[in-house]
């Protein structure tokens, strides 16, 4: 794995340097990536990913996280900007926090990507690469709707759905996408909403974190289901699945284990998955992410238009969108990636990635060390 990191890195310098030409431009460039917090499994992930793989193809690279404070992340941009980093690669957040900060990376001639989530209220972004966030909802409503079977079952059932961070651009389209695809049976009362919490912002998880997602459910759990049976814990991701699980475990008085469903494949979700606890999550393959921004940014760096030609030159199932990312200022030109469903009986699918292997008894799985992993 060494050896062909080794190989793609001569490779790709060698590249670099003959499509630069000219002797100043042979100067390395430096990509400044901006993740959101180090707490979270997947944005390290991400970043050390990220980074791994601009540096095997000879970038430099400056990566900051910033603690989930949007303070910080401004700060951090701007020193980023004062380091005249070439190009920036920015997951925010608060995407509606960062606009005096990037309009300045503007007039700095800094090309801009948004990682993952869009940043709004700024002209500054150039693109903006994510996976389709209204698919991932949607994913999770018909594995609840298949798996109670309800367009032909003539029971009933009790949801409650925990959304992420407002501030978080994503977690609208998450929650967008899983509520609009159970509305018809929400309106025929198929499934009862015992909270009658049926909006974002009263069902939000401040931050993502599990933390808050376990207060918040131990507090749904107390005021509506003293006797009651929760059917569904419709979670939009693996930190609030976590929490709503451990809410479960300890405060829930009914004997039935409700369908709880995810996004990411952390590591712990993943394990709870193969014991029973979490039914489900929507795995979003970090490597593909990670490979379409590379090539994004590489591209820009050359001095070309990525484009919807772009699509075609990558491995990767991949979406070039201009109409569906407004940011406030004008549409993003987006490049949107499939998420997948992942339950107990496919986690094969996640080992195939390369991302994930199998721990010595072979039954949870593991993530792969970053720096590990083969690049493409
Ligand atoms: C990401 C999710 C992640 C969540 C919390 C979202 O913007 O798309 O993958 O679980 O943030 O960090």
């Amino acid at each position: 794995m060494k050896k062909l990191l080794a190989v793609i890195t001569s490779m790709t310098t060698v590249a670099a340097l003959t499509s630069c030409g000219s002797t100043k431009k042979e100067e390395k460039k430096t990509i400044g990536i901006a993740m959101p917090a180090s707490e979270l499994e997947r944005w390290n992930s991400d970043g050390e990913y990220l980074k791994s793989e601009f540096e095997a193809a000879g970038y430099n690279v400056e990566l900051v996280y910033s603690n989930n404070d949007s303070a910080k992340q401004n700060n951090d941009l701007i020193k980023l900007i004062s380091d005249k980093v070439d190009l920036l690669l920015v997951a925010a957040v608060d995407g509606t926090k960062l606009s005096d900060t990037l309009d300045s990376a503007k007039t700095a001639e800094i090309p801009i990507v948004a990682y993952d989530r869009l940043i709004m209220k700024t002209s500054a972004v150039n693109y903006y690469i994510s996976f389709d966030n209204y698919a991932v909802g949607k994913l999770q409503a018909e594995f609840v709707s298949d798996k109670l079977d309800l367009k032909n079952s003539s029971s009933t059932y009790n949801i409650e759905f925990v959304g992420g961070d407002p501030i978080d651009n994503n977690a609208r389209y998450f929650f967008d996408g899983a509520y609009e695809t159970l509305q018809p049976y929400i309106e025929s009362g198929k499934l009862n909403i015992p909270s009658g919490k049926n909006t974002l912002e009263q069902v939000a998880t401040k931050d993502w974190t599990t933390a808050n997602a376990e207060s918040n459910m131990k507090s749904t759990l107390s005021s509506y289901y003293s006797s009651k049976t929760l059917d569904v814990a419709l979670c939009s991701n693996d930190s609030t699945a976590l929490g709503v699980t451990n809410a479960i475990e300890s405060d829930y008085k009914g004997s039935n284990a409700p369908i709880i469903t995810g996004q990411d494949g952390d590591a712990e979700n993943l394990r709870n998955i193969v014991d029973g606890k979490q039914a489900m999550t929507v795995y979003k393959n970090l490597h593909d992410e990670a490979k379409v921004a590379f090539e994004v940014c590489k591209t820009i760096l050359s001095d070309e238009t990525p484009a919807a030609g772009l699509v075609d030159k990558l491995d990767v199932q991949t979406k070039f969108d201009t109409d569906s990312y407004n940011n406030g200022t004008k549409y993003i030109q987006s490049y949107l990636l499939e998420p997948t469903v992942i339950t107990a009986d496919n986690l094969q699918l996640l080992v195939n990635t390369g991302l994930y292997k199998w721990d010595s008894g072979n039954k949870y799985l593991e993530l792969v060390n970053a720096t590990e992993v083969p690049t493409s």
